[in-house]
């Protein structure tokens, strides 16, 4: 676990993203935090070292990782793990048998496997409910209940949480709140400043924002909680290696100006989707026909690069993502290079098809997440895909 120094809060987000956590080498003077590939350090005698005794607990490349993502978040401590779900395992690991989680009903297909399929068997229990109304939180809550975990926007179907809302349930009623921020980046929105205890990534996607590898963070202000993470980071070893942490903060370098493209982009091609008659629902918060724009316009600063589409047809979203050129049919997203996926058989195949159906994510529905290339060159290549499209049965 990294602590945070208010000199790592003082500055905007660009700078902070630059420079946060990442002074000169001491020894060497390089400019760029060096790899510490090292599973140990040798100490100078029996209880004097220089605060890393080994890997799994603390490692310099991953220290700086924590600093910069708790400073970018506007956090206190940062925790880094070897992915996503491995943060989201981590967080479930505060809770003890008996206990009772609400969570979104659209979140990541893998979040919600564990959830089932891991901890409900290890004796925690789960109500998942649509959050975009608070008060289905409020209604959910029962005396065993200890966490609210969401996503906003949820991944694929784009819908919001309001915040502040569940931020002033959460803490009326003493539960800890939880929120994926993977999909908006702390460029865009920052939860715990809305009242969120800890702040879950996958850094695998925006933050890394090069698909070059996996990862996830924590991060969160409050000591008992970095203490009690930082503990089951070590005593469970989920930890990325430095190699990793370091590609992490190579990425979050340029996060301010990545971010400022894949929104541009995206609002422009969400603009162009919603124009047409052959695409009958585009989700992307930022369109003024989303059910939530205000939501999104008032607890975050932009709209971010993730798009759906549903095509009204299977057949029409087989040949659309088979068809495009630029586009690349692949899991995940966030990175500089524009992908397509199709939630329901891919990232989201492990959520039962009743409950994908109830909230909209249908067989005919795209994915796209936007990326950084030439937004006319991303704009004719769906168009050429829609066309094939077309004429599928
Ligand atoms: C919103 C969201 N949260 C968490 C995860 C899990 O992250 P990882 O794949 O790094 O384990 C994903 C992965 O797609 C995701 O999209």
């Amino acid at each position: 676990m990294t602590r945070t120094s208010d000199d790592d809060l003082r500055y905007g987000f660009g700078t902070r993203a630059i420079h946060a956590g990442q002074a000169p080498d001491p020894t060497t003077g390089a400019i760029m935090p060096p790899i510490y590939q090292t599973s140990t350090y040798v100490q100078d005698g029996l209880g004097r070292h220089k605060g890393f005794e080994y890997a799994r607990t603390r490692n310099p490349t991953r220290d700086a990782l924590e600093r910069n993502l708790a400073a970018l978040e506007g956090g206190r401590h940062g925790l880094a793990w070897a992915s996503g779900l491995a943060a989201t395992d981590a967080v479930l690991k505060l809770l003890s048998a008996g206990d009772h989680v609400i969570c979104g009903e659209n979140v990541y297909g893998g979040t919600h496997r564990l959830m089932v399929h891991v901890f409900q068997r290890l004796g925690l229990t789960f109500t998942f409910v649509d959050t975009r109304d608070a008060s289905r939180i409020e209604d959910a809550i029962t005396p065993a209940t200890r966490m609210v975990y969401i996503e906003t926007p949820t991944n694929p179907m784009m819908r919001l949480t309001d915040l502040a809302a569940v931020g002033e349930i959460a803490r009326r009623r003493d539960l800890l709140f939880v929120v994926d921020n993977t999909f908006a980046t702390p460029y865009l929105q920052t939860p715990l400043a809305f009242g969120a205890d800890i702040v879950l990534h996958s850094t695998t996607k925006y933050l890394n924002g090069h698909s070059d590898m996996i990862g996830g963070a924590l991060v969160m202000s409050r000591d008992d909680l970095a203490d009690r993470l930082a503990f089951l980071q070590n005593a469970a070893g989920a930890v990325p290696g430095p190699m990793d942490c370091w590609l992490t903060l190579r990425g979050t370098k340029t996060l301010a100006v990545r971010m400022r493209q894949h929104d541009a982009s995206a609002r422009r091609i969400a603009a162009w989707l919603a124009a047409r008659p052959d695409v009958p629902k585009v989700y992307y918060p930022g369109l003024p026909s989303h059910e939530q724009h205000e939501l999104a316009c008032r607890q975050m600063s932009g709209f971010g690069g993730m798009i759906s589409l549903d095509l009204g047809s299977v057949a029409r979203a087989r040949r659309m993502v088979e068809s495009v050129r630029l586009f690349a049919l692949a899991e995940s997203l966030g990175g500089v290079e524009s992908l397509i996926g199709h939630p329901a058989s891919m990232t989201h195949a492990s959520v039962p098809p009743a409950m994908r159906e109830a909230m909209g994510l249908t067989d005919s529905l795209v994915r796209l997440s936007v990326g950084i290339e030439e937004p006319e060159d991303l704009i004719a290549d769906l168009d050429l895909a829609l066309a094939q499209a077309a004429e599928a049965r």
